[in-house]
């Protein structure tokens, strides 16, 4: 566990979080913080939990010695919180890199959209047309889409092939929306704020100040997010989303789209094969942005100088679109 959270403070920490780049060095070289972690079942030990929930006590995570004494002193409160809790983000900022895949399904398609995104969290990624889109393109050019009085706006920087010709002109329409998620997120419970906000990383105060707006907007606009398995419930859900698109826009007329970021992650590879087969099964589409070895049939096909550099892959039904930063900050289109 001290190679893990030396491996994690270097690969994932360092250039993003000093703050937590410090304190997984001091737990890795922390013989009684080890042992405490090694009471926990695994899934329980990573780092992002651990101090989410020192955070959620109020320790001091900028200083590493206080924190660790206090975690002996209160080991039964951490254990209680992480074993209570998970991991789990929502990140409006994935809108942005997933948006044109979007505008382009649209284009094809006669008539409007119905979105169903599995992993949906709080709903977050289903707001397309509550954010409004600030991308950044190569010699200090700007492409500015989305709702124009929105609270929330989304910076991302933008370039590779043909990539002003590739940003939308507007959001698409959504006729229907609605998510799937194992745990839903309530964006009106101040618990789960707190604890979503506990894991926004200590030095990013911009993305934490983003996620409680967006979260606001979000108990406003209540996107519907239903309990349910991406692997068993999805295709109920896909027959619904199609009968409803046929009610609004005529029989046939538009598309249904499946949308994921970072969540087929969480399924095994013969699981994430099956949620695929559903989608086309059912006619749908399939939008996602995934780490590069969730989909590997769809890495391999990227050209062998684009460089495995932890991006994320966006794709539209079987076809790599571009790489992007896995929080939304970055979009390169192949
Ligand atoms: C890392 S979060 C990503 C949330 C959101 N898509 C985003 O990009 O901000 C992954 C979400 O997938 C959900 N999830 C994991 N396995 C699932 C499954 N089998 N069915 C439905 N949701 C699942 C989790 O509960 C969690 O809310």
């Amino acid at each position: 566990m001290a190679a893990g959270y030396r491996r994690w403070a270097a690969r994932e920490a360092a250039g993003s979080s000093p703050v937590y780049e410090r304190l997984a060095h001091a737990v890795s070289a922390d013989d009684a913080a080890l042992d405490l972690l090694a009471r926990l079942p695994a899934a329980k030990r990573q780092p992002n939990l651990l101090f989410g929930a020192l955070r959620w006590h109020g320790v001091p995570v900028e200083d590493p010695a206080t924190a660790l004494t206090w975690l002996q002193d209160h080991w039964d409160e951490v254990r209680a919180t992480v074993q209570e809790r998970s991991t789990q983000t929502n990140k409006a900022a994935r809108c942005a890199v997933l948006l044109p895949g979007l505008a382009e399904l649209a284009a094809r398609t006669d008539g409007p959209l119905a979105v169903v995104e599995v992993g949906a969290s709080a709903g977050l990624c289903l707001l397309y047309d509550a954010w409004r889109y600030r991308y950044a393109l190569p010699g200090g050019r700007e492409h500015v889409v989305g709702s124009v009085g929105s609270a929330v706006e989304l910076p991302c920087a933008v370039d590779g092939a043909d990539a002003q010709l590739r940003l939308p002109a507007s959001v698409p329409a959504i006729a229907w929306r609605t998510g799937l998620d194992l745990s839903p997120v309530d964006p009106t419970d101040a618990d789960t704020r707190r604890w979503l906000q506990c894991l926004v990383w200590p030095e990013h105060v911009e993305r934490e100040e983003r996620l409680r707006t967006a979260l606001d907007v979000a108990a406003r606009l209540r996107p519907p997010v239903l309990a349910g398995d991406m692997t068993t419930d999805l295709a109920p859900l896909l027959a619904r989303a199609r009968r409803r698109l046929d009610e609004v826009a005529g029989a046939g007329r538009g598309a249904v789209v499946v949308t994921h970021s970072a969540a087929l992650a969480y399924l095994g590879a013969d699981e994430r094969d099956a949620v695929r087969q559903v989608v086309s099964g059912a006619g749908a589409h399939r939008l996602g942005l995934e780490a590069r070895a969730v989909l590997p049939d769809l890495a391999e096909r990227l050209a062998a100088d684009v460089a495995d550099d932890g991006r994320f892959l966006v794709s539209l039904d079987d076809e790599p679109l571009a790489l992007a930063a896995p929080h939304g900050s970055t979009l390169t289109f192949l």
